[in-house]
């Protein structure tokens, strides 16, 4: 046996950092001193409290009444394929509108659970008229319509203010990924008629990614109940699985973890505790700042960046009237190249963090993001001088405290 020391590495000391990129942000002090609380037994009549607040906490979040609103262990892409994959059977015919990675994403998830999914795609930078999702909808007649309400990849945000109703006449269930939206912009579950809709913590929540809030419609418990089976070892006496096919995946068959969440409290997974913990710290968080007060922190904050960047002589992407109220597309100067020295710079020199893209995005646009705990007017000055600095630096010559100065104007 080796008598050598075993390499432990460096103790873990995270530098300092300001993260304004597309998410994860800066986690909110109170969430993370509410993760170091100590363990509880998953059936602890304590823990499983807990649990039922957060429930409670989270139907207030999604402004919902629904029953089956809780918590999917796994970051927000847990949570899509949860739902997803407990709505989508084999065969069934799913349309996902795309603008921009994440609708691509859906489209990957409904595939792999082999649903039959038709794409239309709108131009990256832009969302749909409602009509153009609706023609869609009475041409391919979908079972399942799956839709990104934010997509931090174009920074734009779909209206989804109709949509639900157009989806229940023509007999289709309506899922949304309000990741990047929850807690940042109005997600009104109810008020939209959304079937299942799901997020994560990470962004305008200011939590950790690991937790995947999700809530569903009546609607949507029917469906999933149709294809309810209950894995060996733990079915009750005279059970009888359901007619529909088993959903794909244990981990994430959401009629299990209803059983689970639920009074029968029927034994699943190991909920994640202290994701449990940051989850419901998040959504009190939110809560006691009013979600109200909330979107227009957001909404201010991105009005101020903008207002600063455009200021600087930048250019912004995206269609102007459906920007996200929590991340911003600006085009990189020419003469910065593919941009990737100024992060490196703004990182490095100044520990702030912003965003790269994606596809064909890449190298031409940044994206920054104002998200929850990061979302307030120090974040947004500092972030504006800094990137002033760099870009002097690298060639271009923005004007002098033009950025700072208008975004001050913005916050009065
Ligand atoms: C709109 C949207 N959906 C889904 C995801 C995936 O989230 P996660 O990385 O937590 O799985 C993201 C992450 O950036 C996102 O912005």
């Amino acid at each position: 046996m080796s008598s050598a020391k075993p390499d432990l590495f460096r103790d873990l000391d995270p530098g300092p950092r300001l993260l304004m990129g597309p998410g994860p942000v800066d986690v909110y002090p109170r969430v993370l001193r509410a993760m170091s609380a100590p363990m509880l037994g998953q059936f602890d009549p304590e823990f499983t409290t807990y649990m039922n607040e957060t429930m409670a906490l989270y139907r207030q979040v999604y402004r919902t009444e629904n029953e089956w609103t809780f918590l999917v262990n796994g970051t927000a892409r847990a949570g899509i394929e949860a739902c997803l994959g407990s709505l989508v059977s084999d065969g069934d015919k799913v349309l996902v509108p795309m603008f921009g990675r994440f609708g691509h994403l859906l489209a990957e998830i409904c595939q792999r659970v082999g649903g039959e999914v038709v794409s239309i795609e709108a131009e990256w930078g832009n969302v749909f008229q409602l009509d153009q999702i609706a023609e869609a909808i009475k041409a391919h007649r979908p079972k399942v319509v799956a839709m990104v309400h934010g997509d931090t990849s174009t920074t734009t945000a779909q209206p989804l203010e109709d949509l639900g109703e157009v989806c229940h006449t023509n007999d289709a269930l309506l899922y949304v990924d309000a990741t990047a939206t929850l807690g940042g912009m109005p997600v009104n579950t109810d008020e939209w008629q959304l079937d299942a809709v799901s997020a994560g913590l990470q962004k305008c929540m200011s939590g950790p990614p690991g937790s995947s809030p999700v809530s569903l419609s009546a609607r949507a418990v029917e469906k999933i109940s149709k294809r309810k089976h209950i894995e060996g070892g733990i079915q009750p006496e005279n059970y009888v699985a359901a007619d529909g096919s088993a959903i794909v995946s244990n981990y994430l068959d959401l009629g299990m973890l209803m059983d689970y969440w639920g009074p029968k409290r029927l034994n699943h997974h190991t909920e994640s505790t202290s994701m449990l913990y940051a989850a419901r710290e998040c959504a009190r968080v939110v809560l006691a700042e009013g979600l109200e007060q909330g979107f227009v922190r957001h909404a201010t904050a991105s009005e101020a960046l903008r207002a600063g960047l455009q200021a600087m002589g930048l250019q912004l992407f995206g269609d102007p009237s459906h920007r996200m109220a929590n991340v911003t597309g600006v085009y990189i100067p020419s003469a910065c190249g593919n941009g990737e020295k100024i992060r490196a710079e703004m990182l490095n020199d100044f520990g702030i963090e912003i965003g790269t893209s994606f596809g064909h995005l890449a190298g031409k646009i940044w994206r920054i993001g104002t998200m929850g705990h990061v979302c307030r007017k120090p974040n947004i000055l500092r972030c504006l001088n800094a990137l002033e600095a760099v870009l002097r630096r690298n060639g271009y010559e923005a004007p002098v405290n033009a950025g700072v100065d208008a975004a001050y104007e913005v916050y009065g």
